[in-house]
Parts: C-alpha cells; structure tokens; sequence
C-alpha cells in the first residue's frame, strides 16, 4: 500500500497528496510518466527510463523539474518511505498548473511532479509468468505520437477494459496495414517458426521500450537473432512464441490471442530463457541514501 507520496517538493499522506483543479496533466492530458521496476531494493534500468523521461519533456517543451540525481534522490525517498522492496516506482510531470487554455502558458509555469512507489508481490508476476496471458487484438486508435511516453491512456484503457471483458489481460492495437503495433501498456513480440525474435522497429506508432531494449540485448547475450520487423495478426497466430515485454512485466509469455492457443498452448523455451536471462543484463541501481541537502535543491534551477 502507497503510504507517501512526493508531490512538488513534499512527501504527503496517501490522503493530502493532490494536485490543482487546473493542473494541465487533469484538464489537458499536458503530462508525462515513466514507470521503473524496484526490484530486489534496486531501480531496474532506471538510467534508460530517466533518459526517455527526459526526451519525452523535451518532445513537448515541458522544463525538468530538477536534476537528474535530485530526481533520484526523490524516488530512493518515495520508495524508502514507503519500504517498497519489490515493485514499481511512477513519476509524472505535467506542464504544471495554470488557467486551462490551449496555448501553453507564457511564461512558463514551474512542472508540477509527482512521484509515487507501490510494492508488488513477484511470486504474483513469476506465476503469471509460469501460465502465460491471454490477449485480443484490436483497431489502433491512439494518436501519431505513440513514442512520447505521455498520460494521454483513455485508447489504452479502453483497449484493457475490452481486453478484461473478453477475459483477456492485454490488448495488442492493429495498424491500417494489419500489422500489429504494440500492447495497450507493452511492446509486443513473436519467434516465428525458424526461431528469429521479431518486434516493430521503432518510430512514431510505439513507445521505445525500455524492457525490449534490454530484452534485445539479452537476446544478443544468449545469441538469439532479433529482427526489428512489424508482423501481422496472422503470422503472430502461426508464431512458434509470443510475448510482451514491459518495465512490471520483464517478459511475459502469450499463449492464447483472439481466443486461438499460439503453438502449443504453453510459454515457448526462448521466452523462458529471455525471462530468466533478463536480470542480468538489466542496469540495477541501489535504492541508497542520497545527502539530504539534494531534497532542498529539489527546485533549485
Ligand atoms: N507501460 N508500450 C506502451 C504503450 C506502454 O505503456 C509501455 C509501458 C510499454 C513498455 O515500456 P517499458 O518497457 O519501458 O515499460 C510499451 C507502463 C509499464 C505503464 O503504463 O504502466
């Protein structure tokens, strides 16, 4: 349970933590996030989320609001607060609060950031894992923009809740060609029958994946051929694998899409092997202690 959360400088009760009305990230969807796996009392990754975080502000003109390390700082705060050992760190950044106009705020407004940690149970994901999820294929109905990691989620939402609906945990979104972007919070993957990994290369239509950039090395570890190459709804029916990669995820196999088993029904060997190998060649940065005078600077230019 999240007991504290870091809004604008402070860290709040679960209850007091809030933002304006005429925040941007509430009327306008004008905000960011990142979500970062806290595994094992470790930030999993965190130098590649914090780099798109930055590229993701930097796509839509919104200020940082602070230093990378007083950044870190926060988040090793927020999770020792809240004795988060297994789980997930959110960080969100909005253009900050101002009266709700299109035009963006001139001068600028300070970034409103929030920053807030939630344990999970990994014996919950490693069975998951063990079974493999079931997902549905649908229309791609998100903007042109898919790469900037935006709060911009009603599409995903929309896709999850059909997806749960159908008793299904994910939903991959098709293109107008009939080839498969990605999942409504993940990147998705097949191994087709000759053993080759494939996963959309990336431009607008998908967010980069931290979690399939390091799966893709972990494939290149393990010698596996990755080819970053879209595939239909078809050939991911016919694939010998399937599976997601996501920061909550790591790799998480797909047995069954639309209703049809993919192979044999159960998670495929590569999948297991990429699952396994995964942690050690994710970045692992320890959740420590950072000089308290950091948290002063925190707004500090
Ligand atoms: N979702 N694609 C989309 C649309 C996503 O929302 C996500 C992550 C990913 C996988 O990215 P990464 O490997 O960096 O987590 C791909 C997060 C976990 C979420 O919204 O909760």
């Amino acid at each position: 349970m999240t007991r504290v959360i870091y809004v604008n400088g402070r860290y709040l009760p679960y209850h007091d933590a809030k933002v304006h009305v005429e925040d941007r990230g509430f009327q306008l969807a004008d905000a960011v996030y990142e979500v970062i796996e806290v595994g094992d009392n470790s930030l999993v990754d965190a130098t590649r989320h914090l780099t798109r975080l930055w590229r993701s502000l930097s796509e839509l003109s919104i200020s940082p609001p602070m230093s990378e390390p007083a950044l870190r700082h926060v988040m090793g705060q927020t999770i020792r607060r809240n004795r988060v050992r297994n789980g997930l760190v959110y960080l969100q950044v909005s253009r900050g609060e101002s009266p709700r106009d299109f035009l963006f705020p001139d001068p600028p407004v300070p970034p409103t950031l929030v920053c807030l940690a939630r344990a999970t149970i990994p014996a919950q994901v490693d069975q998951r894992a063990e079974t493999g999820i079931h997902i549905i294929t649908m229309p791609e109905t998100r903007w042109k923009r898919c790469d900037i990691k935006t709060v911009m989620l009603l599409p995903a939402c929309l896709a999850k809740q059909q997806a749960h609906a159908q008793s299904a945990s994910e939903a991959w979104f098709v293109d107008a060609e009939g080839l498969i972007t990605e999942g409504a919070s993940s990147n998705a993957w097949i191994v087709d029958r000759s053993g080759r990994l494939l996963t959309r290369p990336l431009d607008n239509t998908i967010l980069p994946g931290i979690t399939r950039r390091t799966v893709m090395d972990t494939a290149a570890s393990l010698g596996l051929v990755v080819e970053e190459s879209p595939f239909t709804v078809a050939e991911a029916l016919d694939a010998a694998e399937a599976f997601i990669t996501s920061a909550t995820n790591t790799v998480m196999p797909v047995i069954m899409i639309d209703g049809q088993r993919i192979s044999s029904g159960t998670p495929g060997p590569l999948c297991r092997q990429l699952r396994r190998s995964f942690a050690r060649v994710a970045e692992h940065s320890p959740v420590g202690y950072v000089p308290s005078k950091l948290e002063n600077q925190a707004f500090a230019p």
